[in-house]
């Protein structure tokens, strides 16, 4: 980690800049950028599941210069070269209201690099994280990987090396978006669905139809699915991975708890039977203390 500090940052080359949304009308625009860090510090360092930080040029409102902002990678171990030269990541423009003016807020790095031209230079540092990463033996696990907006990053990168490696286990990933529109990556998941028999890609969409049932969220999955879902989660050797937005390892851990067996559960969660009998009432503040995810759970969530 911390190859290249956000004070001494090294610069990376832009050679891919593209939407990597569903739909070219969705309701977000997120882009899928490739940097080339060849000759830096990062090159063959950066894990999938790590972030890396991009440091924006210009300054802030207070006359500082911006602080560094951190990126899932979307790109496996060793890159989308294939040898750790190329690095991805994806990116969501962040624009708004301010709430109180209703005046336009655009955000700082988000923007500057999604606006990025193949060719610009961008400035990096990295790479951070040491948890939300793959085991070091891929085939003694099972995998449940559960995405919401651009939280399929990390996810891109891990689902993409575990198959290229050869990885037999069995691995699910569960990703959820207000539109179908808005899915990502989708045509990368579907084909490797096609090409590898042990990988499953089920998406749940929160502001339509999914084919039988109304709006879902990922948590929903678990339910809708449940039957063809409780083998992989039955699997003392299976891991959940959950990233994107705050709030959703909640949902998700509330509908583990009532579609898994407790023997199963407990793999996954440490929870005394009086607060498992209130798992309706369950809080996001009962995380780590009333309701604690045990090392089979990996989270990298944000507000
Ligand atoms: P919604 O906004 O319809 O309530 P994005 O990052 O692209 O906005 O996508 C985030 C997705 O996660 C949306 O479909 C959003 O649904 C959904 N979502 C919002 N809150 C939760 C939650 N607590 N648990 C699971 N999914 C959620």
């Amino acid at each position: 980690m911390h190859l290249c500090r956000p004070t001494d940052p090294c610069e990376g080359v832009i050679v891919r800049n593209e939407l990597c949304t569903a739909g070219k009308k969705a309701a977000g625009v997120v882009r899928h950028l490739e940097i080339d860090i060849s000759g830096t510090p990062l090159e063959g360092r950066c894990l999938a599941g790590q972030s890396i930080g991009v440091l924006a040029p210009g300054l802030d409102a207070h006359g500082k210069p911006h602080k560094v902002r951190l990126y899932s990678l979307a790109s496996p171990s060793l890159g989308e070269d294939g040898a750790g030269k190329v690095i991805s990541t994806t990116v969501k423009r962040s624009i708004d209201e301010h709430w109180e003016t209703h005046e336009l807020f655009i955000g700082v790095c988000s923007n500057y690099l999604c606006n990025r031209k193949v060719g610009d230079k961008v400035r990096l540092s990295g790479p951070n994280g040491k948890r939300f990463v793959l085991p070091a033996r891929f085939d003694e696990h099972e995998y449940l990987f559960v995405a919401t907006g651009t939280g399929i990053a990390p996810f891109r990168g891990m689902v993409t090396e575990l198959l290229k490696s050869g990885c037999q286990s069995r691995i699910t990933l569960l990703m959820g978006t207000p539109y179908s529109t808005d899915l990502l990556y989708h045509e990368q998941f579907l084909k490797l669905q096609k090409e590898h028999a042990n990988f499953r890609y089920i998406t749940s969409v929160s502001r339509e139809r999914n084919g039988e049932h109304d709006r879902l969220y990922v948590q929903d999955r678990l339910r809708t699915d449940r039957e063809a879902l409780l083998p992989l989660l039955c699997s003392p050797r299976t891991l959940i991975y959950i990233c994107g937005l705050a709030g959703m390892e909640l949902g998700i851990f509330q509908e583990l708890a009532r579609q898994l067996p407790p023997e199963a559960l407990s793999g996954y969660l440490g929870v005394s039977p009086e607060v498992l009998a209130g798992v309706s009432t369950w809080q996001r503040s009962m995380i780590n203390k009333e309701v604690r995810p045990t090392r089979r759970v990996f989270m990298e969530v944000y507000a």
